[in-house]
């Protein structure tokens, strides 16, 4: 059963249907991908985490998650790409092979700072699995995103784990508010 979200300032841009058959292949190509594999899944909260949930259960090998929390320093409403770490992953990812789960990736500024520093900390392969790409604002246009859910044009977007000012994560779609100002 898929609740009905009725909110006349949202559009629905990708259904919870859609979103769901895509997130299932993403899982098989995960699974393929990482048999014999140390996987260990590590979510950005707190926009990944409906993804985050979604996808663990889409891949089907064993499997160990994490999560970190950061906050990106902005100048105004841009990103600087300077990164706090808020809450730290709680292992250590030596000789691991970690996916990193984003909701989205804008300017890629937030991710590209992530990627360094936990590269820093000797994991056998580190990978990026977003559930949106959205090129266009891109910064960082050498961060390679693995595992992609759906490429998104530069439009403001919410639900499935993404917010405005908080709100909206709880939606079961991805919708476009249609006027930001009544939010
Ligand atoms: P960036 O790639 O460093 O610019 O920042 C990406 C972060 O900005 C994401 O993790 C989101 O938290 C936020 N963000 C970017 N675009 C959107 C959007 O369309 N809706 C909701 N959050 C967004
Ligand atoms: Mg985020």
């Amino acid at each position: 059963m898929t609740t009905e979200f009725t909110d006349s300032n949202l559009e629905v841009f990708y259904s919870a249907e859609q979103i769901h058959t895509r997130v299932t292949e993403l899982g098989s190509q995960i699974a393929a991908d990482y048999a014999e594999k140390d996987l260990v899944v590590v979510g950005v909260l707190k926009g990944s985490c409906v993804f985050m949930a979604d996808l663990i259960r889409a891949i089907d090998l064993p499997l160990a998650i994490d999560f970190m929390a950061v906050s990106s320093y902005k100048d105004g409403t841009k990103s600087t790409g300077d990164v706090e770490i808020l809450k730290d992953v709680s292992q250590p990812i030596r000789g691991k092979d970690v996916i990193v789960v984003e909701d989205i990736v804008d300017t890629g500024l937030t991710l590209f700072r992530l990627m360094e520093i936990l590269g820093s900390r000797g994991a056998n392969s580190i990978a990026i699995a977003s559930l949106l790409d959205k090129p266009e604002p891109r910064i960082k246009k050498e961060l390679k995103i693995d595992y992609c859910g759906f490429q998104i044009p530069n439009k403001f977007v919410v639900g499935y784990g993404l917010d405005v000012a908080g709100r909206y994560r709880n939606l079961p779609f991805i919708g476009v508010v249609k006027n930001p100002e009544i939010v």
